[in-house]
């Protein structure tokens, strides 16, 4: 046996630690690891290759492996399967001189093989018990596949839909993407990180990531101190609190310096301020980027990042290449290696890979614990409850009987159901649109099918659009040709279903767009489908808020239904018959054109705010369009209706420390049995700097019988109606408040009260 083993074992031995390992016992065991190891080894600890290259060929043989070897990895990434995770793992563990255990990362977003809807759908449910089992089920089923640490949850607020990766956030507000964060940790590392079915969490990218100047990735971001602490530090915050294990830095520069190499981010606010222990790591070659952002040569990035607080190097290996070279040069001192190294050995710890380094690696669990039946359902749910009901005439829910016309470019294909980061789906088991429609209507309705156009009428985007296997095999036809046979099989339909919008990769990593409307062919293909006079509905794919201004005005009803997930074709069906209501409420804002972006409900109320109707000389707003959105933050149709009674405070003045009761009766005035999203906002109407017309400070998800009503109620404490000052003190000043309850942001009741 190795003497690290040993040595460990003896300090378990002579502790007394219970299931939940203890704080001091695991700082022992990491000082007895710590002596043990050469400057060279400890660099290594923080160096993070990607495994991709050599899941498919021979490990052994490869680069990677000479390099656990040799003591240069602290983990890795992008790597699947039990057998290649074990053969690495023991490379260290039997081959390195140390045997330090690696830690085995992947991208699991939303789920591993059991897919859940993209994380902007599933802000969509508001339902924090069924995000929090999501996660569960992904580290369930990751860590039975010998995953141990999930690059998850995203935690960039983004107010900007032309930015892909819009889809891997929570939309953008500050107040539910931080419940959400708290879910997502507590789902993915339970209370106690050594059980060998929960996995660290990396909150990520922190910071402000999505904010990058014009929605294009990658791109500069710029903003106040004042915002960031208000509205763009709370989510990652959150997670912190919950105990997220890491975090990874972003790509993106603040106050002109890379969040990987920037000290006040990583250490002052990080550390200092909110007193995060874990550890760091950079974004995929984050540390050589800084080279092309203009702030030096690889050592003089690698030794920045490290100072600035960075704990491990994911790719570039700067840190691996050069930080000894630094220490010679008096550049840094070891001794900020051996805390870097430090940070990386207790994680370890706390997964318990140095009690058994295989305790992820159980081919019996990856066969029997994932992609089950029971994962899959939880998924099928979960989609339901993502989508959203942005229109509805009367078309839906739909009858199992007569003809059913599924047209449209997104019906048939079952690569595109996951969306964007699904790396461990299985493509084609997903189920299809056609899939699930076919299954849900048995013999009872005719299905007939005609794909009506290509996703876009061109091929350089629509292959943009459907990267990494999850292409739609472009129809050679004429757009005219596809979309007479649609109307012909249409016809001769009852009603048509229209499955149109983004294919999975147009959303995501480095999928930015500047034009938000649906592509030209496919609302072609929605004018002709009108023009047979049949009602129809339109399902809506896609990964970011659209301009649906046109859609809105003319399709009778529209359901989107994001990327929902391997399982999304049974869901859509679910909804689509109405075997479950809709109750999914949009977190970000749709704009009526790309011009109004950003636009997002908490806004500010400016010295010139539009009073009255749109538009109004020397006001606030445009020429050409109104400051309206589309549809607002919050906003959501079910096949039932809810009608709201008067919002009630149980006090008309509090003191600091105190707190206000907000109740509002909720009526279920339709037919159906519902669930309604109740939402509640305040506002402070004179602070010592500017405070938004509007922000969310609780909801409530309440099922409804129909014609059942409910009294909801909140608890409203004075840290709810606290923010940070000019100072970047946490404060809650005297004055008047409103508080607005309602079913969505723009349409809500009103009452008032005062803090002293
Ligand atoms: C992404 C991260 C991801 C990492 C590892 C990067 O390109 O920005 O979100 O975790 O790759 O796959």
């Amino acid at each position: 046996m190795k003497l690290i083993y040993l040595l460990a074992l003896v300090v378990v031995l002579t502790s007394c630690s219970g299931p939940v390992q203890k704080q001091s016992d695991i700082d022992a065991r990491v000082d007895s690891v710590l002596n043990l190891m050469t400057l060279e080894e400890k660099i290594g600890q923080l160096n993070l290759p990607s495994a991709g290259q050599f899941t498919t060929g021979a490990a052994a043989n490869s680069d990677i492996a000479k390099k656990i070897e040799s003591g240069q990895v602290g983990g890795l990434f992008n790597i699947k399967r039990v057998a290649a995770i074990r053969e690495m793992q023991q490379i260290a563990v039997e081959k390195s001189r140390l045997g330090i255990p690696l830690i085995f990362g992947m991208d699991v977003i939303h789920g591993y093989e059991s897919v859940f809807p993209i994380p902007l759908g599933l802000s969509c449910s508001w339902d924090m018990d069924l995000i929090e089992r999501s996660a569960r089920i992904a580290a369930t089923e990751a860590s039975a596949d010998g995953i141990n640490w999930t690059f998850s949850p995203m935690l960039d607020l983004s107010r900007d839909p032309r930015w892909g990766r819009i889809s891997e956030g929570n939309g953008e507000d500050t107040y539910l993407s931080s419940r959400i964060a708290e879910a997502m940790v507590r789902g993915y590392q339970g209370d106690d990180l050594t059980a060998n079915n929960t996995i660290m969490s990396c909150v990520k990218h922190y910071a402000l990531y999505g904010a990058a100047e014009a929605g294009r990735d990658y791109n500069t971001t710029d903003m106040s101190h004042i915002r960031m602490y208000n509205e763009y530090f709370p989510p990652y915050k959150a997670a912190i609190d919950a105990g997220a294990g890491s975090i990874m830095a972003s790509f993106n520069e603040i106050d002109g310096v890379p969040a990987t190499a920037n000290k006040w981010l990583l250490t002052e606010v990080l550390r200092n301020q909110w007193g995060f222990k874990g550890f760091v790591v950079s974004d995929y070659t984050g540390v050589s980027e800084m080279i092309a952002h203009g702030i030096g040569d690889l050592q003089t990035v690698s030794a920045r990042a490290l100072d600035a607080g960075l704990d491990m190097d994911m790719v570039s290996e700067g840190l691996l290449t050069t930080l000894k070279k630094s220490v010679d040069e008096g550049k840094i001192t070891e001794q900020q290696i051996t805390e870097a190294c430090r940070r990386v050995l207790k994680a370890k710890f706390q997964l318990g890979l140095f009690d058994d380094p295989y305790r992820y690696c159980s081919e019996e669990r990856a066969k029997s614990e994932v992609f089950t039946a029971t994962n899959r359902a939880e998924a099928r749910k979960a989609a339901t409850e993502s989508f959203v009901l942005l229109k509805n005439d009367n078309v839906l829910p739909l009858k199992k009987s007569g003809t059913i016309a599924v047209i449209g470019p997104m019906a048939n294909t079952r690569e595109n159901m996951t969306g964007t980061w699904s790396v461990a789906a299985r493509f084609s088991e997903s189920i299809s649109v056609m899939d699930g429609l076919t299954k849900a209507v048995g013999n009872s309705a005719k299905l007939v099918y005609a794909r009506g156009s290509n996703l876009h009428e061109d091929a350089a985007i629509e292959e943009r659009a459907t990267m990494f296997g999850k292409s739609l095999n472009r129809d050679k036809r004429s757009a005219e040709e596809m979309r007479s046979e649609a109307v012909r099989i249409a016809r001769a339909a009852d009603v048509i279903v229209a499955v149109v919008g983004e294919g999975a990769e147009m959303s995501g990593e480095a999928s930015s767009v500047t034009n938000l409307e649906l592509p030209q062919t496919q609302r072609e293909l929605l004018k002709a489908l009108l023009q047979t006079g049949k009602p129809v509905v339109a399902v809506l794919f896609t990964g970011r808020p659209l301009v649906l201004k046109w859609e809105n005005e003319n399709v009778p009803a529209i359901l989107n239904v994001w990327f929902g997930g391997s399982e999304a074709g049974d869901a859509i069906a679910d909804v689509l018959f109405g075997d479950v209501n809709p109750s999914g409420k949009l977190t970000t804002t749709f704009p009526q054109n790309v011009g109004q972006i950003p636009l997002y409900y908490v806004h500010k109320n400016t010295g010139r705010p539009l009073s009255g109707p749109w538009f109004q000389k020397f006001q606030s707003n445009y020429i050409d369009v109104s400051n309206e959105p589309v549809y607002p933050f919050g906003y959501g149709l079910s096949y039932t209706t809810f009608t709201y009674g008067d919002v009630k405070v149980d006090k008309s003045s509090i003191t600091q420390g105190d707190s206000v009761t907000v109740s509002i009766d909720v009526t279920n005035a339709g037919k159906y049995d519902g669930a309604e999203v109740v939402q509640l906002y305040i506002r402070d109407w004179v602070g010592s700097v500017t405070r938004p017309v509007k922000e969310l400070r609780g909801f409530k998800k309440v099922m409804l019988k129909a014609g059942e009503a409910k009294t909801v109620t909140f608890q409203l404490t004075t840290q709810d109606l606290s923010f940070y000052n000019s100072d970047l003190k946490w404060v809650a000043e005297p004055g008047e408040f409103s508080v607005f309850a309602g079913g969505n942001s723009n349409d809500v009741k009103e009452a008032k009260f005062t803090l002293q």
